[in-house]
C-alpha cells in the first residue's frame, strides 16, 4: 500500500524528517525562503498532510485546494496564520508544539528585558565604533530591573515563566489575563492579578506581552495604552507583532514617553529595511527567534511530525488546537 503524501515546508530537524518519511511519502521544500502562497496552495493539492510554519498562511481558499487534506501540524504554539474555523468546519484537526518551547520563550523574554533595560545592544555598538573614551558618570545609563515591578500582559505559558525568572531579580509581578491564575500559582510565583489593562500599564517598570494574536488582541496596545505607560517604562513583545501598533511604538520611543522596547517579533516578518524603527537605539529587534535554541527547535519538529504521523492514521493529535473536530 503506498504511503500517504506530506508536504513539509521547510526543512526541519532531521530526527523529525527520519519519523515522518517512515510514516509518509514526504515533499520537502528546500529552499531558505518559504514557498509563496500559490507555490504552497499547488503543494497541497495531492497531500493528506502539511507541516506548516507561522509564516505560511493556510486559510479558506488554500484549504479548498487541498481536496485530501486530513491533517495540519504547525510547528509553532501560535497559529494566527491557520484558520482554524476553516479547518474545523472541514474537519481537519490542526496542531501545534506547546510546552516544549515554553521556558526557551520565556529566557529570550527575559533576555529583551534586561537588554533593553541596560542598554546592552546599543552599549556594544558604542564600543565596536571605537566611543568609548573613559569610565563615564553618566555613561549608557539604563533602568533598574532589580525590585522593579514587571507586568505580564497574557499570564499563559510563556507567561508564567517570565514571572518565574523574575523571582530571581527580587521583582514585584503583576500580571492582566481574563481568568485570574489559582490561588496556588499566584502563591508560588508571587504574583498580583490587576483588574485592568490600564492599571498594569499605568504600575510597571516592564511589560512582556504574551498573549496571542487574535481578533481581541490585535493592536491591545496602540498609543493610547502607551501614553499611560511610565516614561522609564520598558516594553518587551515576544508574541506576534500585530499586538502592538508598531507606527505607535515608533512615536512613543523616539518622543521618550517610554525608555526601551524590545522585540522578538514585528507587524511585517522580516521588518522592512526602511521602517523607521530600525533607525532608534533605544529599541531592540530580533528576527523572531523566541523559541530557537537548538534543543527545543528539534523537541518542536519531533512534535509536529507526531501530530502529522497521528492525523494520518486518524488517532488524536497528541497537542490539537480545534479539540472538537477529534471528539466528532
Ligand atoms: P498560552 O498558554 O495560550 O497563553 C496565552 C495567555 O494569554 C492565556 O493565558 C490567555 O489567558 C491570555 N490572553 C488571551 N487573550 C487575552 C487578552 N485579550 N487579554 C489578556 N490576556 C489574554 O500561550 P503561550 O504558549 O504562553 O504562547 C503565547 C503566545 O506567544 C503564542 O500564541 C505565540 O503567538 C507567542 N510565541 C512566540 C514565540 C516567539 O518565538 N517569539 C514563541 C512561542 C510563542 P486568558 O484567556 O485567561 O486571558
Ligand atoms: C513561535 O512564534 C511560536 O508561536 O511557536
Amino acid at each position: 500500500m503506498s504511503k500517504p503524501k506530506v508536504f513539509v515546508s521547510r526543512i526541519i530537524a532531521d530526527k523529525a524528517l527520519e519519523r515522518l518519511s517512515a510514516a509518509a511519502d514526504i515533499d520537502v521544500w528546500q529552499d531558505e525562503l518559504p514557498p509563496t502562497y500559490e507555490v504552497l496552495t499547488e503543494k497541497v493539492s495531492d497531500v493528506e498532510g502539511l507541516l506548516s510554519l507561522l509564516m505560511d498562511k493556510v486559510d479558506a481558499a488554500l484549504m479548498d485546494s487541498a481536496i485530501r487534506l486530513k491533517v495540519i501540524s504547525n510547528l509553532a504554539v501560535g497559529y494566527d496564520n491557520i484558520d482554524i474555523q476553516e479547518a474545523t468546519r472541514r474537519g481537519i484537526p490542526v496542531g501545534n508544539t506547546p510546552e516544549v518551547l515554553t521556558e526557551t520563550t520565556a529566557d529570550l523574554a527575559f533576555a529583551l528585558i534586561m537588554a533593553a533595560a541596560r542598554r546592552i545592544v546599543e552599549a556594544d555598538k558604542f564600543t565596536r565604533k571605537g566611543l568609548w573614551k573613559t569610565w563615564g558618570p553618566g555613561l549608557m545609563m539604563g533602568q533598574d530591573i532589580h525590585h522593579a515591578t514587571l507586568g505580564i500582559v497574557g499570564l499563559g505559558r510563556i507567561g508564567k515563566e517570565v514571572a518565574r525568572r523574575a523571582g530571581g531579580f527580587d521583582m514585584k509581578v503583576i500580571y492582566y489575563s481574563r481568568t485570574q491564575a489559582p490561588a496556588e500559582t499566584e502563591k508560588e510565583l508571587g504574583l498580583k492579578r490587576v483588574a485592568t489593562l490600564d492599571k498594569l500599564l499605568a504600575e510597571a517598570d516592564f511589560v512582556s506581552i504574551n498573549v496571542p494574536l487574535n481578533e481581541n488582541t490585535h493592536y491591545l496596545i496602540g498609543k493610547r495604552e502607551l501614553e499611560i505607560m511610565k516614561p522609564s517604562a520598558v516594553l518587551v513583545n515576544t508574541s506576534r507583532g500585530p499586538v502592538v501598533d508598531q507606527k505607535a511604538l515608533y512615536n512613543a520611543l523616539k518622543s521618550g514617553k517610554i525608555f526601551a522596547a524590545g522585540l522578538d517579533v514585528t507587524e511585517v516578518e522580516p521588518i522592512p529595511s526602511d521602517d523607521p524603527l530600525l533607525a532608534l537605539d533605544n529599541v531592540i529587534i530580533l528576527p523572531h527567534i523566541g523559541s530557537g535554541s537548538i534543543v527545543t527547535r528539534e523537541k518542536m519538529a519531533l512534535m509536529a511530525a507526531d501530530n502529522i504521523i497521528a492525523g494520518l492514521r486518524g488517532e488524536p493529535l497528541p497537542n490539537c488546537v480545534n479539540q472538537e473536530v477529534q471528539k466528532e
